[in-house]
């Protein structure tokens, strides 16, 4: 059962389902719980200047749309947190689960292939949460990737099926909304150590780039603010933010 009674606007095709969900909000507020869902995306955002590949109808491209008003600005990696964990949950649920990690700050991946990415944007007005928009890209049934992108993989190339999208995505959104559930209840530590329990490389030594040079380390955590903490080859305990750090694989 879904805790968020959630109304689905679909699309054939849309430049962004990020874009949209923050179109339609400026003509009228969107509620909480609100889907924005392309069939096919012209111009998919990723982390950063990143363009996001999906073959149109094969995938899952949507936007949630959350109004985390009970949630102090500066805990909003508590929000990454609370949507990885849903879609970690929800994937693993089609997959072995042992092997469904989430590789900091949220992508989730199977072994060593990105099955999701999500882009949180967020608006915040004076010192309250007013919008959060979370837009996320899960790799369905799409076989073949030719951008760029770190080792995309789909739910298909994994276990040889096809699989029906809005399943996919209902069990998607009862995960999430059951995590954000708890962030609402403020179980803060339930979800940051679930987190960690489920985070790629956590206590293992790993190789990490940084401002252009290679490094070896060990991910300690992540604190309250979403920086990475990792222990490196010399010893030192460094904490590095969202950009400054990339775990290689
Ligand atoms: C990443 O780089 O890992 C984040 C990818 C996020 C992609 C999703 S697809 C739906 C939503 N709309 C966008 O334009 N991007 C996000």
């Amino acid at each position: 059962m879904s805790t968020f009674s959630p109304k689905i606007i679909r699309y054939k095709a849309l430049d962004s389902t990020n874009r949209e969900a923050f179109r339609l909000d400026e003509k009228g507020s969107l509620s909480e719980g609100t889907v924005v869902l392309a069939e096919s995306q012209l111009a998919g955002r990723g982390q950063g200047s990143t363009y996001w590949e999906s073959a149109p109808g094969l995938n899952l491209t949507f936007s949630l749309v959350l109004r985390p008003v009970f949630l102090p600005p500066a805990q909003q990696f508590l929000l990454n947190q609370t949507i990885a964990l849903g879609i970690r949950d929800s994937l693993s649920t089609f997959l072995f689960p042992e092997r469904v990690s989430i590789k900091w700050p949220n992508d989730i991946y199977c072994r060593r292939g990105k099955i999701s990415g999500t882009l949180i944007e967020n608006r915040i007005m004076g010192h309250r949460f007013d919008l959060c928009v979370a837009g996320i890209g899960i790799n369905v049934n799409q076989e073949v990737f030719t951008s760029d992108a770190p080792n995309p993989i789909s739910l298909r190339n994994l276990t040889g099926k096809q699989f029906e999208p809005e399943e996919v995505l209902q069990r998607c959104l009862d995960a999430i909304g059951q995590w954000y559930e708890e962030l609402r209840s403020e179980v803060i530590q339930k979800i940051q150590k679930t987190y960690l329990e489920h985070l790629m490389g956590l206590n293992k030594c790993m190789r990490f780039r940084a401002a252009q040079e290679t490094f070896a380390g060990v991910i300690t955590g992540v604190d309250l603010y979403g920086r990475l903490q990792i222990l490196c080859e010399n010893q030192q305990l460094q904490t590095f933010d969202i950009k400054e750090v990339q775990l290689l694989l």
